[in-house]
């Protein structure tokens, strides 16, 4: 399994960087990126397709250059090439990372969430009932302190979001016939917990693991399926350790790249002067 992270908010790139970055992904990936109206997420965008690339490179015998990538009907992208073995990948961004998920077995999904502060935690929490079970808002509310309530709620929307990701289904998913069952109350940095278990539609599935880690105030999820791998590829996961998430500099994403087009001057003309992320407008009292 791997598992990388990179912190996009603290990457400024350079123009050489960036133009570079650009000539590493695909056209049609390059144009949407381009689209976006904050730095923040074409940044978050940009690191997801290096990290895939890197993790495809990194894995299987095929050529960066050779590497072609294709989209579900429901948006999540797979490996169009067809080579020995396989590889199951998932990128999630939010907050101040992308992150990547991957394993020669089984199917992958991964969600990251940062634990944003919220006001009116109530008012969030009631719109948001009918996502979750009666026994998923029991857990929310065990603690009194809505800052731990509220983590507790990003870990169930990881673990849904996780699994939701894996079948590759995307919105219109009911999540609320999903139902997570802690055995390990709150998640601590640097621990990879694996004992949370689900139901859905009240049946336990038990060959799925959720690799559960909070990490620089993020909660990451893996939810990974290993129902028909062969027996050797289980048995060789089952011995494993679960490890945590290695944060990558942008010097490791970019490393093995290589160009597979011609710089593209107006991918650097688009993304300089656009506005990091939206300028948080707060009431002061008067
Ligand atoms: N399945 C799996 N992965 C997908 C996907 C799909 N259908 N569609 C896109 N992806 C991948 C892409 O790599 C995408 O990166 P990109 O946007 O740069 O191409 C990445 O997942 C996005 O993941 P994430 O950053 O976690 O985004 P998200 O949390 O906003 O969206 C989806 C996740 C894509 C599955 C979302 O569209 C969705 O449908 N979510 C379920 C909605 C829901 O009811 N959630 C409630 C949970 S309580
Ligand atoms: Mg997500």
């Amino acid at each position: 399994m791997i598992k990388w992270a990179f912190n996009f908010r603290a990457w400024q790139p350079t123009r050489s960087e960036w133009m570079f970055c650009g000539q590493c992904i695909q056209n049609e990936e390059r144009e949407r990126i381009k689209r976006f109206v904050f730095k923040k997420d074409a940044k978050a965008a940009m690191a997801g397709r290096l990290l895939i690339h890197k993790a495809i490179a990194d894995c299987l015998d095929i050529p960066y250059k050779e590497i072609k990538l294709g989209r579900t009907e429901k948006g999540k992208p797979y490996l169009v090439n067809k080579v020995q073995g396989s590889l199951s990948f998932n990128v999630s961004h939010n907050g101040d990372y992308a992150v990547l998920a991957a394993s020669k077995s089984g199917i992958i999904g991964v969600d990251v969430m940062k634990y944003e502060v919220r006001t009116s935690v109530p008012q969030f929490f009631h719109t948001m009932r009918r996502q979750f079970t009666e026994s998923e808002w029991s857990q929310i509310q065990k603690s009194t302190e809505e800052r731990e309530q509220l983590k507790t709620f990003y870990r169930l929307w990881c673990l849904k979001e996780s699994y939701v990701k894996a079948l590759g289904v995307g919105i219109g998913f009911e999540v609320s016939r999903l139902d997570f069952t802690f055995n390990t109350e709150y998640l601590e940095e640097n621990v990879v917990t694996t004992d949370t278990f689900l139901k859905v539609d009240g049946v336990h599935l038990s060959e799925w693991t959720f690799e559960e880690h909070t990490m620089d105030n993020h909660c990451i999820v893996v939810a990974h399926n290993q129902q028909n791998t062969t027996m050797s590829d289980c048995d060789k996961e089952s011995g494993r350790k679960f490890e945590h998430f290695k944060v990558l500099q942008l010097n490791d994403l970019v490393q093995c790249a290589s160009s597979l087009c011609d710089p593209d001057e107006e991918f650097w003309e688009q993304f300089d002067p656009k506005d990091e992320a939206p300028q948080i407008h707060r009431k002061t009292s008067s």
